[in-house]
């Protein structure tokens, strides 16, 4: 799958740290950890989209075998404050499918039971649920993301030798990882202990701090291993609030995890949305006017804006651009972060845009692009730290064959089948912001690491063990990466592709920190073949310090460890973004390149190559890298073809809450995946010189397969999914 020439010149990867454990099965789940006498938590969801619960009768599930508590709306202990919707505080119903008890027994298929037997009566109000029937709420500030603008779209338009006006949507889409979301809750007086399927440990820590009324420092929350994210365990969620808050009524550890089917629509989803884009442009292709401007479906319970609209204010030069953002307020479950939020979504209408607006104007897409190159952030005048996304186009389009293209639909065939290709943009901005991490040498010469950030499966245990190695100058094999842990260093939520740019840079500068200690150690210490050399001519390498000009000279970090009392040294180390920050714009970028075929009688489709470049700055490590940036293509193949959350527009009930009836791709779906990145750092970003990966990989992708389609078929879909019968009409 990646033959990437360009690619032999980097270092060689570690390969994954986490690999060997994660397929042997050693590596441990938060549901999967011991806790003595544990109890299972059962939620139970309203099956009314909103109105009123006016009593639950608890009597039989109570008397139900094994059965420990009922907590309901009714009975439940009041919290503090959580920030979060649907804990048992309030007997509103909001959407179908909202908390609304929890049954908690010895065993998981008694509390499933027990479940059973509650009488929940209800008083109905009407509900909205259908997004095409609903007015859109008027534009509030305080709601969320808004609205931009610069100069007069309606002049640039007027203008315009060239326009177009289109609607574009996505569907309600869920995260569907393999883990469900899962809670280990476990008090020791007024200490919380708590292993939580999470993005963000420190959030967690937090939250549950808040929620139950204690100090910080006596909630630990543990999560070394997160089987897939995606944006849905970037926050707290009703498993860990319910677990703490009964763990602590039944003084047993309580355990829950959620449902395959309540994971469509209970813990967070990407909001439906629908996008109006219009463009002008002169003969040349010159961008004269962009708006953009985006409904977003949201929950009763919840706001969450899915800024589409995002990208559109940075990615291409025009000189007048509006957006908007607003609310669909309707009864459904809440909407969260997910894959590539905004972006994605964005990018998809866009981008689609752009390619009806090339073959408008007669002129490549690529062209098109290149045409309305932004040389600084046309949203706010900064340059940008580094932008590449010249490059990533040339090398794509080169591996892709583009010169090869016949432009006009329809025009590309294989006997039955027409071949189509298309391609898009991808961007996602290159966020930071700050940690601390510590290292430990150890006097048998490992090192330890630690920092309390998190592995959503991405590298991060890989990267932060690179990081220390490298700085230390010791083999990757001598490190002992550990994470996922708040009693160790702060570092923040995984997401919004921050982690590497976030996290690298602080355990760089604990490592550094601990090898100025040992190095002074070194210096001052007579039976070092460094006495009294300048720090300044030592390097480090082969598992301790030499000098730079006679590698020969070494004293390894034992040998000064053992010298010097035989304990271990340790360092923290710290990192933050700085006045770079607002002097500078940091985005990533990417074009994404694709083939599709489509059966001439059936319109069976198949997406057969996505080739892809990506501008990230430095790739810290290949193996992780290249993965995520695969995974982020196939969830795009995903968006493009297949997910589609459906609710029932009566009773606001998730229809396809399962995987049978919500398609994810499978390997069969996925046809030749090929990345390379332009690899060039970006140290405005931080000393490594890396951006984020996270969420590019998804960008662009179902904005190049719905133009692939359209070259193949002459048939532009403008709401996604593309599923067949939108090319028979
Ligand atoms: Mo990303 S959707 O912020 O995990």
């Amino acid at each position: 799958m990646m033959q990437d020439q360009n690619l032999t010149s980097l270092p060689q990867p570690a390969t994954r740290y986490d690999g060997r454990l994660k397929v042997t099965g050693k590596a441990t789940y938060a549901a999967e950890f011991h806790a003595d006498n544990v109890a299972y938590g059962h939620i139970v969801y309203s099956t009314i989209a909103s109105g009123e619960l006016t009593s639950i009768d608890t009597a039989a599930a109570e008397r139900a075998s094994g059965v420990l508590a009922v907590l309901t709306p009714f009975n439940a202990p009041k919290l503090a404050q959580t920030g979060r919707p649907s804990i048992l505080q309030s007997t509103t119903v909001r959407y179908n499918g909202e908390p609304i008890a929890l049954v908690v027994a010895s065993t998981l298929p008694q509390a499933v039971y027990a479940a059973s037997l509650l009488r929940v009566d209800y008083k109905q109000t009407p509900a909205q649920v259908n997004f095409a029937a609903a007015v859109p709420t008027a534009h509030d500030p305080k709601r969320g993301p808004s609205v931009s603008k610069r100069g007069d779209v309606a002049a640039g338009l007027a203008r315009a030798d060239v326009k177009l006006n289109e609607t574009y949507s996505t569907p309600l889409e869920y995260h569907t990882p393999m883990e469900m979301h899962s809670t280990i809750a476990e008090w020791d007086g007024d200490k919380l202990n708590v292993y939580d399927a999470t993005q963000g440990i420190s959030g967690v820590k937090q939250t549950l701090a808040r929620a139950f009324n204690l100090p910080m420092d006596n909630v630990r929350v543990q999560c070394p291993y997160v089987g897939g994210g995606f944006g849905g365990k970037g926050s707290v969620w009703t498993n860990t609030i319910l677990a703490a808050m009964a763990a602590k009524q039944i003084h047993q550890p309580v355990k829950i995890v959620i449902d395959r089917s309540a994971m469509f629509g209970t813990v967070g989803g990407r909001p439906h949305t629908q996008q109006q884009i219009a463009l002008g442009a002169d003969k040349s292709g010159k961008l004269l006017a962009i708006s953009h401007d985006v409904l977003c479906s949201n929950s009763f319970s919840l706001d969450f804006m899915e800024s589409s609209a995002n990208q559109t204010q940075m990615l291409y030069e025009s000189e007048s651009c509006s957006t908007s953002h607003r609310f669909v307020d309707l009864n459904i479950g809440p909407g969260t972060w997910q894959r590539g939020p905004g972006e994605s979504t964005g990018t998809f209408a866009l981008e689609s845009a752009m390619d009806e607006l090339a073959y408008k104007l007669k002129m490549d897409p690529v062209q098109l692009r290149l045409v309305n190159y932004a040389e600084k952030d046309p949203s706010n005048g900064r340059p940008w730290s580094e932008k590449h996304l010249r490059e990533c186009y040339t090398q794509a389009a080169e591996r892709f064959g583009w010169s090869k293209r016949n432009p006009e639909p329809r025009s590309m065939k294989e006997k039955e089948t027409l071949i189509g290709w298309g391609m898009a943009t991808a961007t996602y901005p290159g966020g930071r912001s700050g940690a601390e991490a510590q290292v430990r040498m150890m006097p048998d010469g490992r090192v330890i690491t630690e920092c309390g950030t998190q592995d959503l499966g991405t590298g991060t245990y890989t990267i932060l063990a690179e990081t220390a190695a490298a700085e230390l100058g010791v083999d990757i094999k001598s490190i002992d990466s550990r994470l996922g842990d708040t009693l160790y260093p702060r570092a923040p939520g995984s997401g919004g592709s921050t982690t590497a740019n976030t996290v690298c840079p602080a355990m760089q500068d604990a490592a550094m920190n601990a090898k100025n200690l040992l190095l002074n150690l070194a210096i001052a210490d007579e039976k070092s073949p460094l006495h009294n050399a300048k720090p300044e001519d030592i390097i480090a390498q082969n598992g301790g310090l030499c000098l730079r000009s006679a590698p020969e000279k070494h004293d390894a970090y034992t040998a000064i460890l053992a010298r010097n009392g035989g304990q271990p040294i340790e360092a923290k180390g710290q990192s933050a973004p700085g006045g770079e920050r607002s002097q500078y714009s940091f985005h990533s970028w990417g074009a994404v390149f694709a083939e599709v075929a489509v059966d001439m009688h059936t319109n069976m489709l198949k997406v057969r190559r996505v080739v892809a470049t990506f501008d990230i700055g430095k790739l810290l490590n290949m193996q992780t890298g290249i993965n995520q940036f695969h995974g982020g293509v196939v969830w795009g193949v995903g968006q493009a073809l297949l997910e589609e959350g459906i609710v029932d527009t009566v009773y606001g009930r998730m229809v396809n809450g399962n995987f049978g009836d919500y398609h994810v791709p499978v390997n069969a779906d996925i046809g030749e995946v090929d990345v390379t990145v332009v690899n060039i750092p970006d140290y405005k970003a931080n000393t490594l010189g890396a951006r984020g990966i996270g969420e590019i990989g998804i960008t662009g992708v179902a904005a190049a397969i719905a133009n692939a389609v359209y070259h193949a078929t002459g048939k532009r879909v403008r709401d996604l999914p593309i599923t067949l019968d939108k090319l028979m009409a």
